[in-house]
C-alpha cells in the first residue's frame, strides 16, 4: 500500500542580503539542518528590482558541497579558479559539484529588466568532500518537458517522470529536482522514494499538497513532506507552480561557516586557512 506524503511543515521564505548586497528570499537555511538533509540551503533571487542583485556574488569559495542554480529570467555570468566562464541562461540548469574546492564568482544580469532564479545547496557526505570538482551545465532545450496529462506540464532536471530521465546525473543524494505546473484545478501524484527528504517550493498559483487538510500554500511558501512513497498535489483556479526536490540524508555532522560545509570544526578552520595562505583550490582545469 502507498503511503502519499503529507505536509509536516510549511515554511515562508524570508528576506535576506547576501554576497555584495544581493537582497533575496531564503527558503531555508542554516537553521533549518539537519530537518532537510541532504539539502542545507534553498535561495530565491526572483526580483523586479535590478538595484536588489546587480551588486552579484564577486570571487568566493567553496568547498564539501553542491550549488545548484536554475535560472527563470535574466541570466548569472560566471568565472572560476578552473579556468570556466560562462553564463547559466533563463530555463538553464548548472549544477555545480565544488568537492575539494572552487573559487568563482556569480553576477546576476537583467534581461528585458527581467532576472529571477534559484540556488540550491546539497551536502556532500564525508566519502565526496573531497572529490574533484565538475560541472553539469544544461541548457534550457536540453531539459526534457513531460505532459503526464492535459493541464501538467513537469521539466525534469534530475529525476525520471514517466520513464524521462532528467539531464543531470550521477550525483551522490540521487536527487529529483523538478518543475512542475499545473493548470486549473488539476491533480498530480508523484513517486518518491521512502526515506529520501522531499520538499517542495511553491513558485507561482495557489495548490495545496495535503489530500485530506487541503491547507492552501501560495508563492514562496516551502513544504517539508513526512515519509511516503508518493506525493500529491492539486491547483486551484489560478493554477499552481512549484519547485519539487528530494534527495538521500547523509546523516553526519555538519559543520558549516558561510561557502564551506564539512564535517568537522578542524576540516572548516583547515579550509579557511588554505583560502588564506592561497592553497585552497587542489584541482586546476
Ligand atoms: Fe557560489
Amino acid at each position: 500500500m502507498t503511503r502519499v506524503r503529507m505536509m509536516e511543515r510549511i515554511l515562508s521564505a524570508y528576506a535576506t542580503v547576501e554576497g555584495a548586497g544581493v537582497r533575496l528570499h531564503r527558503a531555508f537555511g542554516y537553521y533549518e539542518v539537519p530537518q532537510f538533509d541532504p539539502f542545507l540551503m534553498l535561495d530565491d533571487f526572483r526580483s523586479p528590482r535590478p538595484e536588489d542583485y546587480l551588486a552579484g556574488f564577486p570571487s568566493h569559495p567553496h568547498r564539501g558541497i553542491e550549488t545548484v542554480t536554475y535560472m527563470l529570467n535574466g541570466s548569472v555570468e560566471h568565472t572560476d579558479s578552473m579556468g570556466n566562464a560562462g553564463s547559466v541562461n533563463a530555463g538553464d540548469v548548472q549544477w555545480m559539484t565544488a568537492g575539494s574546492g572552487i573559487i568563482h564568482s556569480e553576477m546576476p544580469q537583467p534581461m528585458n529588466g527581467r532576472m529571477g532564479g534559484f540556488q540550491l545547496w546539497v551536502n556532500l557526505p564525508r566519502s565526496g568532500k573531497m572529490m574533484k570538482p565538475r560541472y553539469q551545465e544544461i541548457k534550457n532545450e536540453d531539459i526534457p518537458v513531460v505532459t503526464p496529462q492535459k493541464g501538467i506540464t513537469i521539466r525534469v532536471i534530475c529525476g525520471v517522470v514517466d520513464g524521462v530521465k532528467g539531464p543531470v546525473r550521477d550525483i551522490i543524494a540521487d536527487p529529483q529536482y523538478l518543475d512542475v505546473t499545473l493548470g486549473p484545478d488539476s491533480v498530480f501524484s508523484h513517486e518518491v522514494k521512502a526515506g529520501h527528504t522531499a520538499m517542495a517550493y511553491v513558485i507561482g498559483g495557489e495548490g495545496t499538497f495535503d489530500i485530506k487538510e487541503g491547507y492552501r500554500v501560495t508563492n514562496r511558501d516551502l513544504v517539508l513532506f513526512s515519509d511516503g512513497d508518493s506525493i500529491w498535489a492539486q491547483s486551484f483556479e489560478k493554477g499552481f507552480r512549484f519547485l519539487f526536490i528530494s534527495g538521500k540524508p547523509i546523516r553526519e555532522p555538519v559543520a558549516w561557516r558561510g561557502p564551506i560545509v564539512m564535517n568537522t570544526r578542524d576540516e572548516l578552520r583547515l579550509a579557511f586557512k588554505e583560502y588564506e595562505e592561497g592553497t585552497f583550490i587542489k584541482t586546476k582545469a
